[in-house]
């Protein structure tokens, strides 16, 4: 019984084997110019945030970072810190080359004008320490400042923010 679903098996692959012509050159360069044009019409259809819309969650991370740094919630500021690294991270990967910083990279002037300040802010909240922190954070509002002054766009002025924006979010440790 064994050895004869075997060769039936077998009888099957090799018939299967002969039916399928070889693919010839020209097939597979058609199919691979049909997966390219797939793959263009995909990156166009993916989403692509435009500069000025990552700074609008940049400007609410940055203001949240402050209230929870001056409410002392350091799992929250570590929260928001990392929150910020990853929005930036999410700049250099959409609009590596925005216009606006040309002729210089935006994927080079962003990481060199923020990886100081952000740094100085993970010591300071793991520090605990709230002057430390408060110097840090102006240290980030700079450079903020001065990536837009570079730009060009020298009215726009980053700040420590004094009215929440948002108050759905505690900022307040938990007890
Ligand atoms: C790599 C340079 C760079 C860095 C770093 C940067 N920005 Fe910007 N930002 C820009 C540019 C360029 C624009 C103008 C975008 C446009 O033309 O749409 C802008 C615009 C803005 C705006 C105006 C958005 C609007 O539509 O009103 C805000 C707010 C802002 N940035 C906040 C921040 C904050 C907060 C930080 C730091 C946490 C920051 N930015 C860091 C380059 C930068």
């Amino acid at each position: 019984m064994k050895t004869s679903f075997f060769w039936i098996m077998a009888g099957i692959g090799i018939a299967a084997c002969a039916g399928a012509a070889p693919p010839s050159a020209a097939s597979t360069a058609a199919q691979i110019a049909a997966l390219r044009q797939e793959v263009d019409a995909l990156k166009k259809s993916a989403y692509h945030p435009e500069l000025g819309e990552q700074m609008l969650i940049l400007q609410i991370r940055h203001a949240r970072l402050w209230f929870a740094g001056e409410a002392q919630n350091w799992n929250l500021a570590t929260f928001e810190v990392q929150e910020l690294q990853e929005a930036f991270d999410a700049v250099v990967t959409h609009n590596p080359d925005d216009a606006n910083l040309q002729p210089e990279r935006l994927a080079d002037v962003l990481p060199a004008m923020t990886r100081g300040p952000i740094s100085d802010l993970r010591k300071a909240v793991d520090a605990r320490d709230k002057a430390a922190f408060e110097k840090a954070y102006d240290g980030l509002s700079a450079a903020c400042t001065g990536c837009h002054h570079v730009a060009g766009n020298d009215m726009l002025v980053i700040q420590r923010p004094k009215t929440p924006l948002l108050d759905n979010l505690r900022v307040t440790p938990a007890k």
